[in-house]
């Protein structure tokens, strides 16, 4: 029997965008009605959007943006999605690694020293999968999701700012 073949890192293009899209729909459902945000994100030229692939069939995808607020410069994960066949097997590790190595790098240059991201406070999945990267659970956001959940802040260093780390995936 073969090996299974490696799951890849690549930025998503425009080919990608309409499966990127049906994905972020289907994993966002229980959270809101993402069709129009999953649409504006993927037009919006400050965000990155880029893809888990194996064998050419796209695992899962990760947006990640550098945004410039009134308080401070700081970057943010906006989404970490996975297909549900694909769950369980540290895809969303990897693209969450990536993210973070790639926030690093590019913030630096920005002048961001931490990276956020809201997550839903039943999205145990998420919660675990944040937190074993080195994310703390800061509270509530305020904001609250149309589903009904509320939404937790979570932060981490950049890995440029203190020295600090990423777990390899
Ligand atoms: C959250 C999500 C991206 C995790 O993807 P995944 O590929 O299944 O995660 P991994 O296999 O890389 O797991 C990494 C860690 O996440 C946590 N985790 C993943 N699935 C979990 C689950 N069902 N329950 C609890 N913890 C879970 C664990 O800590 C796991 O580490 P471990 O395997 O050492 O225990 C996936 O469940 C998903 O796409 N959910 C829907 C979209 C979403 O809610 N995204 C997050 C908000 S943007």
């Amino acid at each position: 029997m073969n090996a299974p073949s490696r799951v890849e890192l690549r930025a998503a293009e425009p080919r990608d965008h309409s499966a990127i899209a049906v994905l972020g729909v289907e994993s966002f459902a229980r959270f809101g009605d993402y069709r129009r945000s999953m649409s504006q994100w993927l037009g919006n030229p400050g965000i990155a959007t880029f893809l888990a692939e194996q064998d050419g069939v796209m695992q899962g995808f990760a947006m990640i943006a550098l945004l410039q607020t009134e308080a401070a410069p700081e970057a943010c994960v906006l989404a970490v999605c996975v297909q549900s066949s694909a769950q369980g097997r540290g895809v969303g590790r990897l693209l969450l690694g990536h993210a973070l190595e790639r926030l690093g790098r590019e913030g630096a240059e920005h002048g961001a020293t931490e990276v956020f991201a809201d997550v839903a406070d039943d999205n145990t999945a998420a919660l675990a999968l944040f937190g074993g990267v080195g994310f703390l659970d800061r509270g509530p956001s305020g904001a609250t999701y149309p589903g009904g959940q509320a939404a937790r802040r979570l932060t981490r260093p950049l890995p440029h700012s203190d020295s600090d780390t990423i777990r390899p995936c």
